[in-house]
């Protein structure tokens, strides 16, 4: 394996080919425990990325649907990362946070979240933030 930063300052954008990546580049597709999954596209040299999101849950019970992510992690072992997710079957916006570790050798995003649902009104401000927590693993890249 190649050492990190040096690997990741010679270039501009980063290979989809996983057997490439270092490991916690979030590039590529990921599932989690409520079997719904991620796929990031390229990682900028600045950490900056964007992707979709296939739900497998919603509020309304409705089928999986897939929606627009971008976010940032930082070029580190076990980098910290967040990103914004756009639900398109929704108003709702739903913000990730977490850390990429190394678990016996393989990785994991160990996240938290928060949903800000559409309140009709301020009064009903108080009750529009919904909190989690769900963990990731990598998906096996399918050609
Ligand atoms: C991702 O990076 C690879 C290798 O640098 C490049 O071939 C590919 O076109 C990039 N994909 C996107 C969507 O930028
Ligand atoms: C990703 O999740 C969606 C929605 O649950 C599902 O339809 C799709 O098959 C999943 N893809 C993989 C690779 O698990
Ligand atoms: C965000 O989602 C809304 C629909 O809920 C859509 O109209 C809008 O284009 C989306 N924005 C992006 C950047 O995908
Ligand atoms: C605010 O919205 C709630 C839920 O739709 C509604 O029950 C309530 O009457 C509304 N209050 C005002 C002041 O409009």
């Amino acid at each position: 394996r190649v050492s990190g930063g040096a690997w990741l300052l010679g270039y501009p954008l980063l290979p989809l080919n996983l057997s490439l990546l270092p490991q916690c580049i979030l590039t590529g597709k990921w599932k989690n425990d409520l079997d719904s999954n991620m796929t990031i596209r390229n990682v900028t040299d600045k950490g900056e990325f964007s992707g979709i999101y296939y739900t497998a849950v919603t509020a309304g019970g409705s089928s999986p649907k897939e929606s627009p992510l971008v976010g940032y992690q930082h070029l580190s072992e076990e980098p910290t990362f967040g990103f914004t997710v756009n639900w398109t079957f929704s108003d709702s916006i739903t913000v990730f946070t977490g850390q990429c570790f190394i678990d016996e050798g393989k990785e994991v995003l160990k996240t938290m979240w928060l949903l800000r649902a559409h309140a009709d009104n301020i009064t009903s401000d108080w009750k529009a933030t919904l909190v989690g927590i769900n963990v990731f693993t990598r998906l096996p890249s399918q050609k």
